[in-house]
């Protein structure tokens, strides 16, 4: 199944798919297992970072593989790619979805790219997607210690939106309305400032406000947009802010820094405590971690039992 029809499906399911990124076995692993366990699509996203280390052959290779053995349709989204270079590149090297991430550039230079990887995906193959971003998402897939500022100029504003798609081509789009990369503490709870904004000042040392996000943003963008929407920055949004936004017409949820906790924060526990020298016997408690955080991603997007 293309990924037009997985989307199109949740869109009138009410649901959203989850799109976890990875850059080693073990993660693919878990994703795959959960997945075929509840019975959800799932997209293996990787950024240029990601993919970079993993092998954009191999993750592509890798994910048939596992498509093969659970009976899932699995698509690899070639995620934040920065130049029609590296989208170009991850399409030639057999990726199912195309993120071209243009929200750095200036907005013609953004929708000039932007249409370029439009252009040649869909001359190769119409059925592989291409999603745009338009808006600022700040912040990357870590941790953060300090509080993120987020501006009204880095909110997608929804006519330049319904623009946007319609000049660009692109079926899917990454929006920004409150979201941010990343997730606040050690805790990973989620804290953030939405400063301006709001007009408030930003507290130097905190406490900072839970990350919230402007589901009436969201709703007029849905109005005007006739594209797939998507909401990056997936970790450390309240369930209820994921909820509505599924509700108002989000249909992929990106998630990794969550994932990446997990794992970390599992392997450093284990390693602390065992002398255990065989990879294969220190993998299974990081797997399980990865796969409690993917299992309450699926059910909080409500993509289980979807195939
Ligand atoms: P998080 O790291 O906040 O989950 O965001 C991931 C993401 O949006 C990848 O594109």
């Amino acid at each position: 199944m293309i990924l037009t029809e997985i989307f199109k499906k949740a869109l009138d399911g009410g649901y959203a798919i989850g799109q976890f990124n990875v850059s080693n076995l073990e993660q693919i692993r878990a994703i795959c297992e959960v997945a075929k366990a509840l019975q959800s699509p799932l997209i293996l996203g990787t950024s240029e970072g990601e993919r970079k280390f993993i092998g954009l052959k191999q993750i592509t290779a890798i994910a048939k593989v596992w498509q093969e053995e659970t009976g899932l349709p699995i698509i690899v989204n070639a995620d934040h790619s920065r130049s029609f270079e590296t989208a170009k590149t991850a399409y030639d090297a057999g990726y199912t979805g195309i993120h071209f991430d243009g929200s750095e550039f200036p907005y013609e230079e953004n929708l000039k790219i932007t249409k370029r990887v439009v252009e040649y995906v869909k001359s190769k193959n119409p059925d592989v997607i291409v999603e745009g971003e338009l808006g600022r998402v700040r912040g990357s897939s870590e941790v953060h210690n300090e509080a993120i500022v987020l501006r009204e100029s880095d909110f997608t504003d929804p006519d330049l939106a319904m623009q946007f798609i319609k000049e660009s081509g692109v079926d899917s789009l990454a929006i920004s309305y409150g979201n941010i990369h990343g997730v606040f503490g050690v805790s990973h709870s989620p804290r953030v400032t939405l400063g301006e904004l709001h007009g408030e000042e930003v507290p130097k040392d905190g406490p900072w406000k839970t990350e919230k996000l402007d589901i009436e943003r969201l709703k007029d963008i849905r109005e005007k947009a006739g594209a797939f929407l998507v909401l990056h920055g997936g970790s450390g949004i309240s369930a209820i802010d994921v909820k509505e936004s599924i509700k108002n017409g989000i249909v992929k949820v990106n998630i990794n820094t969550e994932l990446r906790v997990a794992y970390v924060n599992t392997l450093r526990e284990f390693l602390n405590k065992s002398e255990e020298t065989t990879p294969y016997k220190i993998w299974p408690a990081v797997i399980e971690a990865v796969k409690k955080v993917v299992e309450e991603k699926m059910r909080l997007f409500g993509s289980i039992n979807k195939i």
